[in-house]
């Protein structure tokens, strides 16, 4: 049977492409940011995942605003990378697992989530930077990716409690696959951050480490936040928060957390690092 081993969140801020690809992961700026990710390199290399299924946002790639799919699912044999404006450099295609996308898209279905499943899904940076950051050189090997994009650009967006669920239910789906696959789940964005208006540059730091501390084993004290109360407390942005519930409601097991690392700013960003292990 496929087996859940783990979750990872990371930030996937797409000027965190434009330093790996100009090698500046040891200047000052960035040092202390990359620094939090060798632990995780490790523990991949040592685990060798079958499938990364990455809970992220499209920033406006695949769907603009006038369609947006609340939950959109890659059951596709590939993706594709755009220039999606940001003038950062596209990453080879990364190769799917329809099969299991579309188990996973039946007992979506079955627990009454309304998805969108792509047969073709262009990716964006909160799927390729993190790529980038877990498997440097695109270092994948064998393994097959499933995008799970949530609606996190345009009003009215899903609420912790329902991403918290659909990652529920995506676990129980991975878990119930026959074959004997290692599952990795990535969450991606967050963390506080608020890119444009009156408040850009906003960064709460107390709420994040607060985030960090229960959703590694009280994740539910986390879901009675609404949208509006994480735009008000983390920033406009702040909602990708979401991303990461998706992921850990994923893990159904016993969570135990392996390595964490928090930096701010990167960017406008609160970026958090974690990796939990499922057992
Ligand atoms: C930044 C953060 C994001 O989540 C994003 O999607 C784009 C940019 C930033 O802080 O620069
Ligand atoms: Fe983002």
């Amino acid at each position: 049977m496929a087996r859940i081993i783990g979750g990872i969140t990371s930030s996937h801020i797409p000027a965190i492409g434009n330093a790996i690809e100009r090698n500046q992961q040891q200047e000052p700026y960035w040092k202390d940011f990359f620094d939090g990710y060798p632990p995780i390199h490790a523990w991949l290399e040592q685990q060798q995942p079958d499938v990364a299924v990455i809970f992220y946002n499209d920033h406006g790639l695949e769907f603009f605003i006038d369609k947006k799919p609340t939950f959109a699912i890659g059951a596709a044999t590939q993706y594709n990378n755009a220039d999606e404006g940001w003038g950062i450099k596209t990453i080879p295609p990364v190769n799917g697992h329809e099969d299991l996308s579309w188990h996973i898209c039946n007992q979506l279905v079955d627990d009454e989530f309304d998805i969108t499943i792509c047969q073709e899904m262009r990716i964006d940076h909160g799927v390729t930077v993190p790529l980038q950051l877990m498997w440097p050189g695109y270092s994948y090997g064998h393994m097959k990716v499933i995008p799970v994009a949530i609606n996190c650009e345009q009003h009215p967006m899903p609420s912790p409690k329902r991403c918290f669920n659909l990652g529920r239910s995506m676990g129980k789906a991975i878990e119930s696959y026959e074959e004997d696959l290692k599952v990795v789940i990535l969450g991606t964005g967050g963390m506080s951050h608020q890119l444009d208006g009156e408040r850009a540059g906003f960064i709460n730091k107390e709420f994040d480490l607060m985030c960090m501390d229960k959703i590694v084993d009280r994740p539910e004290e986390l879901l009675h936040y609404s949208i509006r109360d994480l735009v008000e407390i983390a920033g406009a942005q702040g909602p990708e928060f979401i991303m990461w519930l998706g992921m850990r409601g994923a893990l159904i097991g016993k969570v135990k957390e392996l390595h964490r690392n928090y930096h701010i700013p990167i960017s406008n960003t609160g970026a958090g690092t974690m990796l939990l292990e499922n057992k």
